[in-house]
């Protein structure tokens, strides 16, 4: 008998029997356990260990806050996806982390993030000129488009040639792609190694390391500034030495914001419009609200923060997160040693009816009524490793919303979206009917 108490959960065989649930749908699997176990629950990790998944806030805050520092990333981030993007913000630990970030954060102040908003707007304005509207509008793949682009210009407020632009966004997708494949098939891992297929997702991951590698020393070798995010990159100095990043440092850097940047708000920004085209009287009260707003009143714009907010709170697109334990820890009863998995469920903990009212409902002004949700509500993580990109996050959100629904009408379609839990929880087959709104046409 094991000399822990973990919480309940399943035996070993029924750990295995699970599994294949698992893979099919994590979403309601999880939510299965959590009804037949309760918030915190454990699943047999290898011969002798177990993982535990928890929904409960409290020990997501245990985790991510209050016992921090008796916690990493796991090695799922670190190694499976380090080795193709590098040690940088999200893929590092420990003080090498702790570095990085004091390095970074400055630059993802809110007011830093003010001058960005040109920017934003601009790519933002760009993109809906070119918007395909129609009956039919696969809106998905479009949110993924102007992330990326914002996340492309945000960096560098350079006109970048379009096979290059092209070349950085099919890789960065195919690394993603085999990521997801490679953790979602751990059975496989050796076949990938083997055959040939992670070392041919390496060299993409040099291929983009090379096209960034020649953006940076041009800039370098200009000498002018243009407060993007690179030149914030360049400038950033450690406290204890006075010296800047090496160059593979920051594109560690770049690539990790390219990866962290861009999916994430894709995502967010689908679901959103795909709500709003559902519910058409939020749609139009956001639409009157939001009208006349300039920009720096669009991003503090109560509603605008709300709609944003109760979609993540649906559709979090960061719908899991994992820490391990480096020390043996306890909470609440339950005792775990060095080493356990602890799978953060923030989808579950979002759609719980012990904490929210009407749970499967999307109504914005909870977030109106009630602002302290803090302790039940995670889209960016919590505690010292909270996304760092929360307030570029937001203000690219509220930009973009403010001028699409000015510019177009959304009617829903008779099609479905089916939720894909991946790395992160990506929407498929949201088709929405979008036409000019008579109002925006300028
Ligand atoms: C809706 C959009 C976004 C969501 C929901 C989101 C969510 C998250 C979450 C939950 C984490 C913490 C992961 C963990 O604790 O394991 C995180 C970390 C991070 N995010 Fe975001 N993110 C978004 C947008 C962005 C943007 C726009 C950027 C950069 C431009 C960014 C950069 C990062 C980085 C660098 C980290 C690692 C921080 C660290 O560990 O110190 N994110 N994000």
């Amino acid at each position: 008998m094991s000399r822990y108490h973990y919480p309940p959960g399943y035996s070993f065989f029924g750990t295995y029997q699970r599994a294949l649930k698992v893979v099919k749908s994590p979403l309601e699997t999880m939510m299965e356990s959590v009804d037949r176990f309760g918030e915190s629950y454990s699943v047999a990790d290898g011969f002798s260990g177990r993982m535990i998944l928890t929904q409960d806030p409290e020990f997501i805050d245990y985790v991510l806050r209050r016992n921090h520092r008796n916690y990493n990333k796991s090695r799922m981030v670190t190694q499976k996806l380090g080795r193709f993007i590098g040690n940088g913000l999200l893929t590092s630990n420990g003080a090498y982390w702790l570095r990085q970030r004091r390095l970074i954060q400055p630059g993802f102040h809110p007011q830093k993030i003010k001058d960005l908003y040109v920017i934003m707007q601009a790519t933002i304005d760009r993109f809906l000129e070119q918007f395909p509207a129609g009956d039919h509008v696969d809106i998905y793949p479009l949110m993924n488009r102007l992330a990326f682009d914002v996340v492309v210009n945000t960096l560098f407020d350079i006109d970048l040639p379009a096979d290059t632009i092209a070349e950085l966004s099919r890789f960065i997708s195919e690394i993603q792609e085999f990521v997801i494949t490679d953790i979602r098939q751990p059975y496989n891992s050796w076949w990938f190694e083997v055959s040939g297929r992670v070392a041919a997702v390496q060299r993409k991951a040099e291929r983009v390391r090379e096209i960034l590698r020649g953006v940076v020393r041009e800039r370098k070798a200009s000498g002018r500034r243009y407060n993007d995010l690179l030149d914030m990159l360049l400038d950033a100095r450690y406290e204890d030495t006075g010296e800047g990043m090496t160059e593979e440092q920051i594109l560690d850097e770049i690539v990790i914001l390219f990866i962290a940047g861009h999916e994430t708000t894709g995502n967010s920004l689908a679901w959103t419009l795909y709500l709003l085209a559902t519910h058409r009287d939020e749609l139009e009260t956001l639409r009157e609200e939001t009208l006349d707003l300039s920009t720096s009143d669009t991003v503090a714009h109560p509603r605008l923060q709300a709609v944003i907010n109760e979609s993540m709170r649906l559709y979090p697109p960061a719908w899991v997160s994992d820490r391990v334990s480096i020390e043996d820890d306890s909470f609440n009863g339950f005792t775990y040693p060095a080493g356990t998995i602890i799978a953060l469920f923030y989808y579950g903990l979002h759609r719980s009816a012990k904490y929210w009212e009407e749970p499967l409902s999307f109504r914005p002004e909870r977030f109106l009524r009630q602002k302290e949700n803090t302790r039940i509500f995670f889209p960016f993580g919590g505690g010292p490793r909270l996304c760092i990109g929360n307030n570029f996050a937001m203000a690219e959100m509220a930009l973009f919303l403010r001028s699409f629904i000015r510019k177009f009408e959304l009617q829903p379609t008779d099609t479905t979206p089916r939720i894909r839990p991946l790395v992160t929880l990506r929407p498929e087959g949201i088709y929405l009917g979008v036409h000019p709104h008579g109002r925006g046409k300028s």
